[in-house]
């Protein structure tokens, strides 16, 4: 059985002292659950890819306390500097320019010259890496193509005791993995929507900033390739009314939906209903995401079907998740 603990100081205290052992633990973060890892030992590394079932050409994030820390392991422009002071700590990933003499195992950056950094504002998080020292690699801690985790219970389904720790904090306030904004190129990119928009950043560096997610042929970030976020059942996006047998994933009011043949949407059991924001409020319905995609994923669903969500602000990163859930 994993041990799933509060966090408190003597269990960062403990964690970290897995992790400086070279082993995993789940932390808390306010976007989703990491699974942590020290980002200068490859075989603790290693270790993150064999639990998660991850290809091992899909680089991964590294958590670090400041953007001092940042910059003893990337090089960062002025560009670069202005938008993590802007949004750091916070849910930004910044793909930089790794340093030759940055430490990191080749094997978190998958041999590419470019990290991707991350300043978490999760006290836990800060926490945790405080007490290391060193920079954490981490992406979400669940299989890898699955729901990333909002809560600890989440960690245990997906990664049982392939994790040494599991520090439990709640659930994640953000709920969606984090925005990566990528200015190494011509033009600064949003490779991954996520909870900080790319409208907020063009304000920021004054600039235009444009979503990039992805061609087949030429993928910026290694995860743009891969199937991502996808429950069991199957998801269809932009319902206007239900077939039988579909559970809804709804957005705003359910007054006016039906279920084909069979009367009002509302009528069905519990079990078959969420709802990601009854006011129609885009930040709770990303908090409450992968745990309502979660709670439907059932076999006797037919299917998930999905109103339509808005696509402005963190509703981009919304409909980003949903999309890949739904395979199209
Ligand atoms: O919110 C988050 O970002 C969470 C928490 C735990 O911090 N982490 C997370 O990590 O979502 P992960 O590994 O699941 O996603 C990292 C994404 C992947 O799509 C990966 O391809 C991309 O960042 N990435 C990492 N390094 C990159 C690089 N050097 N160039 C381009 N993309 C990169
Ligand atoms: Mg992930």
């Amino acid at each position: 059985m994993v041990s799933i603990i509060a966090s408190n100081s003597k269990s960062i205290e403990q964690a970290a002292k897995i992790l400086r052992q070279g082993g995993l633990v789940a932390m808390p973060t306010e976007t989703v659950y990491g699974l942590a890892a020290d980002a200068r030992n490859g075989q603790a590394v290693a270790k993150i890819f064999e639990a998660k079932g991850r290809p091992s050409f899909n680089p991964l994030i590294v958590h670090v306390n400041s953007l001092e820390d940042a910059a003893e392991i990337a090089e960062l422009s002025e560009q670069e500097r202005i938008a993590a002071r802007a949004f750091w700590p916070g849910p930004l990933t910044m793909i930089l320019k790794r340093r030759t003499d940055s430490g990191l195992s080749d094997l978190v950056t998958a041999g590419l010259e470019t990290v991707a950094v991350r300043v978490p504002a999760h006290k836990t998080a800060r926490a945790l890496i405080e007490s290391c020292g060193f920079p954490i690699a981490a992406p979400s801690a669940n299989k890898s193509g699955s729901l990333s985790p909002t809560s600890p219970a989440h960690v245990a389904k997906s990664l049982g005791d392939k994790v040494d720790l599991i520090l439990a904090d709640g659930s994640c306030k953000v709920g969606l993995e984090s925005t990566v904004l990528d200015c190494t190129g011509d033009k600064p990119l949003v490779l991954r929507p996520g909870g900080i928009s790319a409208e907020e950043i063009s304000r920021i560096l004054d600039e235009e900033v444009t979503y990039d997610l992805g061609d087949k042929d030429k993928p910026k970030s290694p995860g743009q390739l891969l199937k991502h976020y996808a429950p069991d059942t199957l998801v269809r996006l932009n319902a206007i009314d239900l077939e039988e047998g579909e559970a809804l994933l709804a957005f705003g009011s359910i007054k006016f939906m039906g279920v084909k043949g069979k009367g009002a949407a509302s009528d069905l059991p519990d079990t078959m209903i969420r709802n990601l924001s009854e006011q129609g409020d885009l930040y709770d319905a990303a908090s409450n995401l992968f745990a309502m995609l979660r709670d439907l994923d059932r076999p006797e669903h037919k299917r998930i079907a999905v109103m339509s969500i808005p696509d402005k602000g963190i509703g981009v990163a919304i409909n980003d998740r949903l999309r890949r859930a739904a395979n199209c």
